[in-house]
């Protein structure tokens, strides 16, 4: 298990690409499985695991995948619909195969994913709907079984706004006879890229971004063709890198649209954001200013972002207050910031983050994915040489995180273990 080692203290500048939205490209390298034929797909954050362990579900099905940056998935031989728990503990991701597999198959068999770092994380949404498009859902030996003659429209409202719940519904509805509304559903950037790629491939869905998502299912799909979207919770996590190292820098190939929530706040704490050639520029400011935030569906502050966020209020002038309202326990990162010296409360799902004047290098722990984002942040503005292990959680979801910095001017490398 690999750690980074973090020279804190250096100014950023420069310009960092960021690469396509992992989220983006989980759902839509499954929906692959809709049709018979060659799908291709670029700009895919192909170095991450997550993408790794995808590409490898989706051959265990008999899917043919190859390519790098773009990638080509041939589904006209899909011959299982089975899978193993092994795959889904290392990737929850995985679940985003049940819609298109009942759809296709008209059978599943997938482990259930249990819980994880950040929360018990249950499906019992995504069953729920599949139940109401007519599949037979059994659970045994914590495998979710799944059969459907067929699949039948309807109309089904997401108790909670549920992104990969949207998802699944929303590939399974395509084949479905008649029309299905989803209702309550998410809203996110990476379900609208999806509906985009579903209707490339014939479906016909309205209204994805918005609360009611209608689909009128089709007999059949096509392979299509797509570029996966910016990553905006990567681009989100350097707008905080170059804010808590007061450095000027620019930040190419996103799509800041997606993610105003977040430069909301950042410019409430006083950090400049203009446009840029081909991006954006971020401007860090001398002194930060303690903002007071609440995580939330899209347009929300995302979740995603909640401990990078947390990471750079640590070093505010005053006291900010962040509620994390979408999973019980995505506060792993605390414990650890306070051994580099914040000043951190918790009381239930708020964290009371009294700014601090400097943070100081420590041995740390990275536990979940943004967790793991959250003390790289704290660790380039610390005081010291900051050692990370278990970054494996940093390689789901952020491409080559030590080159992008090196090339911006931080002092950051990866020993193994
Ligand atoms: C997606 O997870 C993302 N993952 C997560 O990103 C992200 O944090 C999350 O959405 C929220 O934005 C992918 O897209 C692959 P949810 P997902 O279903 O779909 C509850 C990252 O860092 N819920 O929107 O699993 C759930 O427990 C990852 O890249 C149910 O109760 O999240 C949570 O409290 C982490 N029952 C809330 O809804 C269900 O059936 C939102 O979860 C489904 C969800």
């Amino acid at each position: 298990m690999d750690k980074l080692l973090i020279d804190g203290g250096h100014s950023l500048k420069g310009t960092v690409k960021i690469s396509g939205a992992k989220n983006a490209a989980l759902p839509i390298l499954t929906a692959t499985l809709l049709a018979s034929g060659r799908s291709t797909i670029h700009n895919v954050p192909n170095r991450l695991a997550d993408i790794k362990t995808m590409r490898k579900l989706l051959a265990d099905l008999g899917a043919v995948v190859e390519g790098d940056e773009s990638i080509n998935v041939d589904c006209s031989n899909i011959n299982n619909w089975k899978v193993p728990y092994e795959l889904v503990k290392t990737m929850r991701g995985s679940v985003l195969v049940l819609g298109p597999l009942v759809a296709r198959m008209k059978r599943a068999r997938v482990s259930l994913p249990g819980g994880c770092a950040i929360g018990a994380r249950p499906i019992n949404l995504h069953l729920e709907g599949l139940k109401r498009l007519g599949v037979d859902i059994r659970l045994s030996q914590g495998y979710v079984e799944a059969e459907a003659k067929k699949l039948a429209g309807a109309t089904y409202r997401f108790g909670i706004s549920t992104v990969t719940g949207t998802e699944n519904l929303m590939m399974a509805a395509s084949l479905a006879e008649g029309n299905t509304a989803l209702e309550n559903a998410a809203k996110e950037p990476e379900v609208v890229a999806l509906a985009d790629f579903l209707n490339q491939m014939g479906a016909r869905i309205v209204g994805a971004g918005s609360e009611v998502i209608s689909i009128e299912g089709v007999k059949e799909l096509c392979p299509a063709e797509c570029r996966i979207i910016p990553d905006r919770i990567e681009t989100g996590t350097y707008m905080v890198a170059a804010s808590i190292t007061k450095s000027e820098m620019t930040i190419a190939d996103c799509n800041v649209a997606h993610l105003e929530q977040v430069a909301t706040m950042l410019k409430e704490a006083g950090v400049k954001i203009g446009k840029a050639k081909d991006g954006i520029k971020v401007v860090g400011p001398k002194s930060l200013r303690n903002v007071d935030v609440g995580t939330a569906p899209y347009p929300g502050f995302p979740t995603d972002m909640q401990a990078q966020f947390m990471a750079l209020m640590s070093l505010a002038q005053g006291t900010s207050i962040i509620t994390e309202n979408i999973f019980e326990s995505r506060f792993m990162h605390v414990a650890e910031l306070t051994r580099m010296g914040a000043d951190i409360k918790i009381e239930g799902n708020t964290a009371i983050v009294k700014g601090v004047n400097r943070l100081s290098a420590a041995p740390v722990m990275a536990t979940d994915l943004r967790a793991s984002a959250c003390l790289v942040l704290a660790a380039l503005a610390a005081e010291g040489t900051t050692e990370i292990s278990r970054v494996y959680h940093l390689d789901r979801g952020y491409e080559r995180i030590e080159n992008k910095l090196s090339q911006l001017g931080a002092h950051i490398r990866r020993v193994p273990a």
